[in-house]
């Protein structure tokens, strides 16, 4: 029989995002950051603000938390919560650096009316490390979060949470090497997981999107799907076309500016799900 494309359908989202007007680096946490080398503000805003008016027209709603003087990663709103069923499980950072991020997170949730809002007692960098695909958390570790913090969310959001071992400092948080492209599909770099990690990845998603290491290395799984349209940084251009092959729309986004702090659209967006 011929390879018929299967069909995707796009839901409506609504996402946490916040301006980076603060954003530089100033410190060094992840192996993509250099202090030494200079940031563009005024560009990583424009930027920012593509991605921003992209999902407006995408049918999505964006709300906004306010960005903080001196919290220059606070534009990588992904890492301040995770969100499921209008629960929340704020962070708990592992770097000092970032620690004043939780605050700034418990405070907006608090006034947003949301069922619960609870602040993680383990290391925990939200949705940079815990992906929700359907019923179904997949969650990171080796890096940031704390394996224990994985039991702390199955017991707040009661789903299933499957827990991945990263291995490869360049992709610390989960969603560096795995992105989410429908309740049932994924993509994912095979060599930022342990063998086992890999072997629980393949028996759960047989006909994964699978990225090389051109790809990883260049942001494309930090992609946010919303079921059928893609984003995904630009230089991602193998992903890309393999994404299309697959049925989704693949949208280029160019986030440079704002992967000098090793992140790239998916850490700008953090999913609220009500
Ligand atoms: N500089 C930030 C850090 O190292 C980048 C966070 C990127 N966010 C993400 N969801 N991967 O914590």
């Amino acid at each position: 029989m011929p390879y018929r494309i299967p069909e995707r359908t796009a839901r409506p989202r609504r996402y946490l995002m916040c301006r980076p007007t603060y954003f530089t680096v100033e410190y060094a946490i992840n192996p993509w950051m250099d202090p030494g080398r200079p940031t563009d503000t005024a560009l990583a805003v424009r930027q920012w603000e593509r991605l921003y008016a992209l999902y407006g027209q995408l049918g999505h709603t964006v709300e906004l938390i306010d960005p903080v003087p001196g919290l220059p990663d606070m534009v990588y709103t992904a890492n301040g919560a995770t969100v499921i069923d209008g629960r929340v499980l704020v962070a708990n950072f592992r770097h000092p650096e970032r620690a004043g991020e939780s605050d700034a997170h418990q405070t907006w949730f608090e006034a947003g009316g949301y069922r619960e809002v609870r602040r993680a007692a383990h290391v925990n960098e939200g949705e940079g490390d815990h992906l929700v695909a359907g019923r179904r958390v997949l969650a990171g570790s080796g890096f940031r979060t704390d394996p224990a913090a994985h039991a702390e969310a199955r017991d707040l959001f009661g789903l299933q949470v499957l827990t991945l071992a990263l291995v490869d400092p360049r992709f610390y948080h989960l969603d560096t090497a795995l992105a989410v492209l429908a309740d049932d599909q994924v993509m994912y770099y095979p060599e930022a997981f342990t063998p086992d990690s890999q072997a629980l990845l393949r028996s759960l998603y047989p006909d994964a999107v699978l990225a090389d290491q051109e790809d990883a290395e260049v942001f494309g799984l930090n992609a946010v799907s919303d079921g059928r349209r893609v984003l995904l940084p630009e230089a991602a251009k193998a992903l890309a076309a393999r994404l299309a092959d697959e049925g989704f729309e693949p949208i280029p986004v160019d986030v440079s500016e704002l992967f000098k702090g090793g992140g790239g659209p998916k850490c700008c967006t953090l999913e609220l799900r009500p």
